[in-house]
């Protein structure tokens, strides 16, 4: 990267130090000029009454000019050289963070984040820069590292069922009399898996990008329709859902928070007790937001264990129960959709075995004004 035509930033600033020195020293240099003028005559005077010249005259104006003059000069020339040197070496060591800072920059720009510029000394602006600056190589190199591993991720998960179907085909090939029936049952299961986990990455961009349409939503009609969805799953997991709260007014795409809830719901049943759970639903009105909490009982589960549970592609406890074996996006798209309608996630352990899960949005309601974005 070249620099654009004109002087830099330090040969601008050696100039200023230089004009400054140069512009005080013209200024004393009047000063003392003026102060000697008081004491000299503008004419040669007469020094007895006698009216005979003085043998010693005072000196002149003119002749002190011609004094005075070539040893201002002499002193003007010299601040001048002064200034400029040493403008030029303090501008210099005032400048070397600013380059550290640059060059730290261009090896980002080509790729390797993993630099810090980590600038010593005193905490001054430059400092500041420099950490600030630190501080945000640090969060990019997590956020790309982050997005390599969803993306590793995502692609052997996608793969997968790819590769399923590809070795159930060879199998059907390589013995043409089997019944087909079993065959394409399970290809037909397989298909359907991969359909789900290519739609649930969908979802997951689409609600980070945060392109969605706002409109206001009543949380609690939203877990009701929910639990009558899902009223089938939870019978035949033997689980009894408990739905209770009064209007929870917010703003968001009544799309995606049915989405969310959908996930917390299907969750509370599927990763529930082997027989006779509960899932309870609660939608409320705090002061200033709007609470959805999903409780279920189910296995006991260890707080550090729950702290993961939002991850991607993350599966608690590997049971293989392959008819509802979820993807492992649930919870990050439930997180996801939570931040992008600014709201909060938090999932709690319960003593008694089990998740109490609870989404926190900002309250809207309708008379409020919506906020624009
Ligand atoms: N309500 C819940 N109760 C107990 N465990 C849960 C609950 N919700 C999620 N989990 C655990 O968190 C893991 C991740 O959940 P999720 O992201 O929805 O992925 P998936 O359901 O596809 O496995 C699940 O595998 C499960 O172990
Ligand atoms: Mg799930």
């Amino acid at each position: 990267m070249d620099r654009a035509p004109g002087p830099s930033v330090r040969l601008k600033l050696t100039l200023s130090y230089a004009g400054f020195l140069m512009l005080a020293g013209v200024l004393m240099l009047a000063a003392v000029w003026v102060f000697l003028l008081r004491y000299v005559p503008d004419r040669a005077m007469l020094i007895n009454a006698d009216d005979r010249l003085a043998n010693g005259v005072f000196p002149v104006r003119g002749v002190l000019l011609d004094v005075f003059a070539p040893r201002a000069a002499a002193v003007l020339a010299f601040l001048l050289v002064f200034g400029l040197l040493g403008g030029w070496i303090l501008a210099g060591r005032m400048l070397a963070p600013l380059t550290r800072i640059t060059n730290a920059t261009r090896t980002a720009t080509n790729g390797s984040l993993s630099h810090r510029i980590r600038l010593p000394g005193r905490k001054d602006e430059f400092r500041e820069l420099a950490d600030a600056f630190d501080t945000m190589l640090a969060r990019l190199e997590a956020h790309v590292a982050e997005q390599q591993r969803f993306a590793a991720n995502a692609s052997h998960e996608l793969r997968t069922p790819l590769a399923i179907s590809k070795s159930l085909l060879d199998a059907a090939r390589a013995d043409p009399d089997r019944a087909t029936d079993p065959l394409i049952d399970r290809l037909h299961a397989v298909n359907t898996r991969a359909i789900h986990l290519t739609e649930a990455l969908l979802l997951l961009s689409r609600a980070e990008r945060r392109s969605f349409t706002r409109e206001h939503v009543d949380l609690s009609l939203v877990a009701e329709e929910t639990a009558e969805t899902l009223l089938p799953l939870a019978e035949k997991h033997g689980v009894t859902i408990e739905t209770s709260g009064d209007i929870t007014p917010t703003v968001g795409s009544q799309a995606l928070l049915l989405q969310l809830t959908t996930n917390l719901v299907q969750n509370a049943i599927v990763h529930n007790l082997p027989e006779q759970g509960t899932v309870w639903i609660h939608t409320g009105a705090h002061a200033r937001t709007a609470v959805l909490t999903v409780e279920n009982t189910g296995e006991q589960l260890t707080p550090r264990l729950v702290s993961t549970l939002t991850e991607r592609f993350r599966r608690g406890t590997e049971r293989v129960h392959t008819d509802h074996a979820g993807v492992g996006l649930g919870l990050a798209i439930v997180k996801t959709i939570t931040h992008a309608h600014d709201g909060t996630l938090v999932l709690t352990p319960r003593s008694a075995g089990g998740l109490r899960i609870t989404v926190e949005l900002p309250l809207v309601t309708d008379t409020t004004p919506r906020r624009s974005r």
